[in-house]
């Protein structure tokens, strides 16, 4: 009754910022991210009849903040009257910050919960019953570029290229190391009420998510670049119109965007994102790597820089 899983967190280059219905946590747009493979968090899942409730430990640590919502997981996926769990997590990026955490910590649980309990869905339903707990969590069930479609009653996920096919990196530059202001499920909703952007954030998101899959399917980096920072600039220019507003950068976060943009203008192959915090993903060619890092974690305000490459899908790491 014991199992291990690992997750990579994913990052999105066509967001999901929205949800059609919160009681099912279903997104209102369909997005395509890329699983990173340096960052992880491994998550085991301890089935035992005799504990009196759950328990989580974070890296070593007594730790109930996540408690609630890791145990709601366990619950989708094992039903009600569930033994209760020991739950211990460990990982090596900073958690609620931006980078997608919350992506890698269900992936993991929702794969490692199934093992404990000795069942063996099929990937499609652990993504599926990931992505009730975090939308994007279905995606880091899936390796290398990953698809997420917005259909009417399910989520379905697919990898559209492997991380071998089109080998980039992606370099995260930490500007704030403490966890996120708002929850991003708050923020989606208030943005929802209150953007008078959000109808044609949502109008425009298939034009998006087609042009960023014909990029993938040509290796277009630059035509890639364009889409990508095009949709996360549109998906935070809905947050700050919303109200109250929900903005995650920080004067960092601006000056790392700068930065990218001078490496763009020395004809480095490197483009930005950001998700719901301020930190900066500067996904980039291989070569390019180096100047990246080096560029980025010489602006101030950056606290620390990650490299890492494109992964697989979340995945038993101990048989039950
Ligand atoms: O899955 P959630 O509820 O943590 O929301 C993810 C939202 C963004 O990271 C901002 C965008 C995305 O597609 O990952």
């Amino acid at each position: 009754m014991r199992a291990t899983a690992i997750a990579q967190p994913n990052i999105a280059l066509i967001k999901y910022w929205g949800k059609r219905d919160v009681a099912r946590n279903l997104p209102a747009v369909g997005s395509i991210s890329i699983t990173l493979s340096e960052l992880f968090t491994e998550m085991q899942v301890h089935l035992d009849a005799r504990l009196s409730a759950d328990t989580l430990t974070v890296n070593g640590q007594a730790d109930s903040a996540m408690l609630p919502r890791l145990g709601s997981c366990i619950d989708r996926v094992l039903g009600d009257g569930r033994p209760h769990a020991e739950i211990r997590s460990r990982s090596n990026f900073p958690i609620a910050a931006g980078l997608a955490s919350s992506a890698s910590a269900f992936a993991a649980i929702t794969v490692a919960a199934a093992a404990a309990a000795g069942q063996s869905p099929s990937t499609a339903e652990l993504a599926s019953l990931a992505g009730r707990a975090s939308g994007s969590a279905a995606r880091s069930l899936y390796g290398g570029f990953v698809e997420l479609a917005n259909s009417e009653d399910d989520i379905v996920v697919r990898t559209i290229a492997a991380a071998s096919e089109w080998p980039l990196n992606v370099v995260v530059a930490i500007t704030e190391a403490g966890p996120k202001a708002v929850g991003s499920t708050v923020a989606m909703e208030t943005s929802r009420k209150t953007s008078p952007f959000y109808s044609s954030w949502i109008e425009q998101q298939d034009q998006d998510l087609d042009a960023a899959r014909q990029a993938i399917h040509d290796r277009d980096f630059s035509q890639l670049a364009a889409v990508a920072e095009h949709n996360c600039l549109k998906m935070h220019s809905v947050m700050w119109t919303s109200r109250p507003p929900v903005v995650y950068w920080n004067s960092a976060t601006m000056r790392c965007l700068q930065a990218v943009r001078d490496m763009q203008a020395d004809g480095l192959g490197v483009f930005f994102t950001m998700d719901a915090g301020p930190q900066v993903k500067a996904v980039c060619l291989p070569e390019c790597t180096d100047a990246v890092r080096a560029s980025l974690a010489s602006v101030n305000g950056v606290t620390e820089v990650m490299v890492s490459a494109l992964g697989d899908g979340a995945r038993l790491v101990e048989p039950g």
